[in-house]
């Protein structure tokens, strides 16, 4: 067996490298992306494993046809970026890592809160030019707040304990209720609810759609003062332009965006000293009351390992029987 894996940054290699040796399957690194051009590398081997934000064109799907390669295993969770419709042609089947380290993004979206409640951003930079003075940036305590946790999947659960541990008075709203949670009355019956009890609101949601914000200026209206709002979910549960706003006008007390619903093609990126082109993403890294974090809560070594083993696992797993428990249903 002969695989082949794309994108591969350098905090991946190891991970890849020692995997093929345990395996004893020959895997070949390459950094570039997956484009109907590289997908030329793939002749000759048996599974392609590929990560990139950047959309998979159609092209590609046809090219591995060709080479009569018919999975695609990809290091990641998300598949909005893969065209269905050219895999189905092609007989491609294809498979995701769903779950790598929640608790990763779960500790993450509390760190981010954490230094936010004690001004850690501006204090730094207050630092950095030798202004030792206290004043204004007295801190908040997480276990005087109630912290609203907007669903309770894998990363929302592992939030939870997170919170619990703190002291943190737990809200939470999900569609589907987790029994153990439910069993706690930690649920709330609606998102508004959710968002008018909480001081605290984090986001452990997947997108709901194009428009379909849960931070607007409607609901930001309807919450606390001072409320804050941590989002490692997706980009677009928030309406960013609305969000700044309501922290600019001193309604919300501050914000921890991980993601941004413009962040393809900025996010790990080094644009050091370019115009960034996006005046709001600049308003918003200016503010000391935004800490702005380019995706990296998922970012871990564990996280990371296993977004490479779990991949290559899957790929043996199809090549071997025809399936595996990670295949996305592309009827869906
Ligand atoms: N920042 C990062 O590095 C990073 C890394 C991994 C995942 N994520 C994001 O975190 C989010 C959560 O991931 P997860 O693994 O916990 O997912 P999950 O599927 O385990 O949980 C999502 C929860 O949201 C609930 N839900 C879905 N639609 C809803 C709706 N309309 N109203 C109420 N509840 C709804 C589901 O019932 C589920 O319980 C995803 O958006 C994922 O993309 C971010």
């Amino acid at each position: 067996m002969k695989l082949i894996d794309y994108g591969v940054r350098e905090d991946e290699r190891k991970y890849i490298e020692e995997w093929a040796e345990d395996n004893n399957i020959e895997v070949k690194i390459v950094s570039d992306l997956l484009t109907p051009k590289t997908v030329e590398l793939a002749n000759g081997f048996d599974g392609i494993v590929a990560y990139q934000q950047l959309p998979y064109e159609s092209s590609i799907f046809d090219k591995m046809n060709e080479y009569g390669i018919h999975v695609l295993s990809l290091r990641n969770v998300g598949v909005d970026n893969v065209p269905f419709e050219a895999l189905k042609k092609n007989n491609i089947r294809l498979t995701n890592v769903p779950s790598y380290s929640p608790e990763a993004i779960a500790e993450y979206s509390v760190t981010g809160l954490m230094a936010l409640l004690r001004n850690m951003k501006h204090m730094i930079r207050k630092v950095d030019k030798h202004d030792f003075k206290w004043a204004p940036d007295i801190g908040r305590e997480l276990n005087q707040l109630t912290v609203g946790v907007a669903g309770t999947g894998r990363i929302g659960q592992a939030a939870i304990k997170i919170y619990e541990g703190f002291g943190a008075k737990v809200i939470a709203f999900d569609k589907y209720r987790n029994e153990e949670l439910d069993k706690k009355g930690m649920y709330v019956d609606t998102l508004d609810e959710l968002l008018k009890e909480s001081d605290v609101v984090t986001l452990h949601l997947p997108s709901l759609g194009i428009g379909n914000t849960v931070i607007n200026s409607s609901t930001i209206s309807e919450m606390k003062d001072n409320a804050i709002v941590v989002n490692t979910g997706r980009g677009d549960l928030v309406n960013t332009a609305d969000l700044f706003e309501g922290v600019a006008s001193g309604k919300l007390y501050g914000a921890v965006l991980d993601v941004y619903e413009n962040e393809v093609g900025v996010f790990n990126e080094n644009l050091m000293d370019q115009d960034l082109g996006d005046k709001l993403l600049e308003n918003m890294i200016k503010s000391p009351r935004i800490i702005v974090t380019p995706h990296i809560a998922f970012y871990t070594t564990k996280a990371v390992k296993n977004m490479a083993t779990i991949s290559l696992n899957s790929m043996v797993e199809e090549l071997k029987s025809g399936k595996s428990a990670t295949e996305i249903d592309l009827n869906k």
